[in-house]
Order: C-alpha cells, then structure tokens, then sequence
C-alpha cells in the first residue's frame, strides 16, 4: 500500500470541441471542454481534490464507484453553486478497478453528463502491479468511454430538443469524445477498459470476426479468473477491462469493435510490429462469496418499476429529505431488487449503489454468470427478475441508489440509504 499524497483540481467548465471538422461544438468538460482526466489513484494513498464549479449552473463532483463517506461522495446534497470552491479528501481503501467520475445534481444529471462532464478514475495496487497485464496507457492499455448523442443541424448538442423521458438515446456514437475513432495496435495483447458512459443506451460488444476476447475486471476489481466472451453486455455506468490478443492477427483484417447490430464502433489497425508477449494469469484475484453471506436472510427490498416520468422505488419518487433504509458501518446485509413488469412488460433497469463495491449472490436464485463474480456497483436488471446482492459500506453517510438511466435518476427513480 502506498503512503503517497496526491492532490488534484478539477474544474467542472464549459467550452467549444471541434467533434466535426471545423465545427465548433458547445461541450461541458472536467479541465477540458470535453470529458475529463484520468485520476491515477493508488490504494492506500491519500487524495485531496479541489473542486471548481465554473458552470453557471449548480452541480457536484461524484466518484462512481469509490468507497468514500457519504459527505465526499458528491451526491445530490454536496451542490456546488456557480463560482463554489470545495475541497475533500479520503483515503483509497479499496483494490485496483476502473471507476468513473460525473456530475449528480438533482433533476440535471442527464444533462451534464450528456454535454460532457465524465471522466474516469484508475486505482492500482500492488496486485495489480504484479499481474502484468497489459499496462501501458494509451498503446495496449486504453481506455474507451462509449456514449451516444444527437446533433442538431448546426452540429450542436441540444439536450431539451434531444431528451427523451425514457432515457435519451442518440444516433451518433462517440468513444472518448471521437466520432469514428480508429485504434492502432501491435501484435500484442491489448487490454481495453470499457465504461458505458451513455445516458440510456446499453451496449453489446463483439469482435467482427466473431473471435473470443477476455474479460479480466468488472465495476470494481479484477475477476478471480479470465473469463472468455464472445459478447459483452454493458449498461450505463458499468465498466469491463477486456483483452483482445491482436498477436495472432493480421494487418489485413479489419478487425473490428462491433454492436449487436454489427455497426462498427472501433476498427482496429493492427501494425506489423509485435508487441509485448504477455499471458494472462490464470489468478487474479481472491473474490468469494461465503457461505455465510449466502446464507443471510433479505434485509432491504427494492421494487423497481415503471417508464417514462413514471418511475419508482419502492412506489416512491425520490425525496431528498427522505431516507429510505438505514445500514450499519461494516456490516453485510442482503438487498433484493426485483423490477416488476407493467403493462407493457417493462424495461431493463442499471441499478447502482453508492459508496461500496458489492457482490451479486444470485439472479432469478440462480449463481450470476462468470463475468459478474466480482465487485460490482452496477448491473443491469431485466424485467421479472430478482438480483440479490450482499453490500458493506466501509464509511458512513447518506448514500444514493438509482436507475442510472440518468432520465429515470433525474425522474426519481432514486432512493437514499443512510449508514451510521
Ligand atoms: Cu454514476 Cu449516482 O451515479
Ligand atoms: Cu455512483
Ligand atoms: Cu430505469
């Protein structure tokens, strides 16, 4: 564990992006007029941040996905107003994942997020330094951050024209703020750090070829064991590291990233040069679930249902001065979420928590897939279905949980559990 401190600004601002040729796009970034930098955390260490709000609308800096008291987690309540200077720090108390940063004021989420406010956060540790996966950052280490807009005829972002109740979905596909991006590769294994960080769409990926790839983390660590894919299901806000082996593949091609619809999102270019000869390890990691937390009876249920503006929990529409459930510091309970179909047979909800990585027990009672036998903060629920999920939150304060189909978030399909 590190013993190092690191300190950090971040400006929530507004400026101008050239997404099309000599178009100049109004956009909302974290230190950029795009998105935003790659925290490098380091488990143990100590992170102070300053926050600026330069928008002239209020907003709060959130840390999707890391475990940090409840007043630093920048929830709805934490308001930055225009001009607003706040400081917080915490110490990394959790192991190496890819975790994601993004604006949460209450009623706006949808539409900071989708002018440009996100960026995303590393944490490595010491296991993730002996791996020796592939880690060098921008050549077989990358990060894609997949979102999805709409532009209007002067090729601006116009969220209200855009927006849709149910989640806006747009028509033109962006990874880290690119339109058509291409990625080149050596012959190598290449480790690719997926964030669905769409407002509403879910994403299916695929090779072209229909080759396997691995994938080696979820949310919020490595998996104990690579699993091989021949397709991947993100919802927004989750996150999967993968790796593709270019190594045996030719220049020649076309590799590519593709949708369920076999759109292309990312073509690769392989190069003629070979690259580092990594394995994968066959161990990663030590997640389990125990036998006792199988065994602990449900403690929170969560019924998660309707469309449009007429989202709820629990019945209810969220309520700031409303808590929800309380938790006690350190202690495992069981959650079960339930998304009961209305008339038109409903829709598949991301459900994430704040402020703790948590394990799914079961889907439908069933053992979850391989792929999510690990630390999660999100995961997608189809209509019907049951998730039991055993949480801990290691700090104490009032912590979200939504429907990060920012719409829905933004319609209150969103509760508040307080931990003490
Ligand atoms: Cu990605 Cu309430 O957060
Ligand atoms: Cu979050
Ligand atoms: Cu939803």
């Amino acid at each position: 564990e590190s013993d190092a401190e690191t300190e950090y600004t971040i400006r929530a601002q507004k400026g101008e992006t050239e997404i099309f040729d000599g178009v100049q796009t109004k956009t909302y970034g974290y230190n950029s007029s795009f998105l935003g930098p790659m925290l490098q955390f380091e488990k143990g260490e100590t992170v102070t941040i300053n926050l600026i709000n330069e928008l002239d609308e209020n907003t709060t800096f959130h840390w999707h996905g890391l475990e940090v008291a409840g007043s630093e987690d920048g929830g709805p309540h934490e308001v930055l107003e225009p001009g607003d200077e706040d400081t917080i720090q915490f110490e990394v108390t959790q192991e190496a994942a890819t975790l994601w940063f993004h604006p949460h004021p209450e009623g706006d989420t949808s539409e900071q997020v989708y002018n440009g406010l996100a960026g995303l956060i590393y944490i490595e540790d010491q296991n993730s330094k002996n791996l020796e996966l592939p880690s060098d950052y921008g050549k077989n280490d990358i990060p894609l951050v997949f979102q999805d807009k709409i532009f209007d005829d002067e090729k601006q972002l116009n969220y209200e024209a855009a927006a849709n109740e149910d989640g806006t979905v747009g028509d033109t596909s962006l990874i880290n703020g690119t339109l058509n991006p291409k990625l080149t590769v050596d012959k190598e294994k290449v480790r690719l750090r997926l964030l669905n960080g769409s407002n509403a769409r879910n994403y299916t990926f695929k090779l072209n070829t229909e080759d396997d790839f691995v994938q080696v983390a979820t949310d919020g660590g490595f998996l104990n064991e690579p699993v091989s894919m021949n397709e991947l299901t993100l919802t927004p806000s989750e996150r999967a590291e993968v790796i593709i082996d270019f190594s045996k593949m030719d220049s020649d091609e076309n590799i590519a990233l593709i949708n369920e619809d076999g759109a292309t999102l990312l073509p690769f270019e392989i190069t003629d040069q070979t690259g580092k000869n990594t394995e994968i390890p066959d161990e990663m990691n030590d997640f389990s679930v125990t036998e006792e937390e199988k065994s602990l009876p449900v403690t929170k249920e969560i019924e998660l249902f309707g469309m449009m503006d007429m989202v709820t929990i629990n019945g209810k529409k969220f309520d700031p001065e409303r808590i929800d459930f309380t938790q006690e510091q350190g202690v495992t309970e069981v959650w079960e979420i339930y998304n009961k179909p209305d008339m038109m047979g409903g829709m598949i909800h991301p459900f994430h928590i704040h402020g703790a990585q948590f394990k799914i027990l079961s889907r439908n009672g069933e053992t979850p897939p391989k792929n999510e036998r690990g630390w999660k903060d999100s995961f997608s629920i189809a209509p019907d279905e049951t998730v039991k999920i055993a949480i801990q939150f290691k700090n104490k304060g009032v912590y979200m949980f939504h429907c990060h189909i920012l719409e829905h978030e933004d319609n209150g399909m969103m509760g508040q559990v307080k931990v003490e």
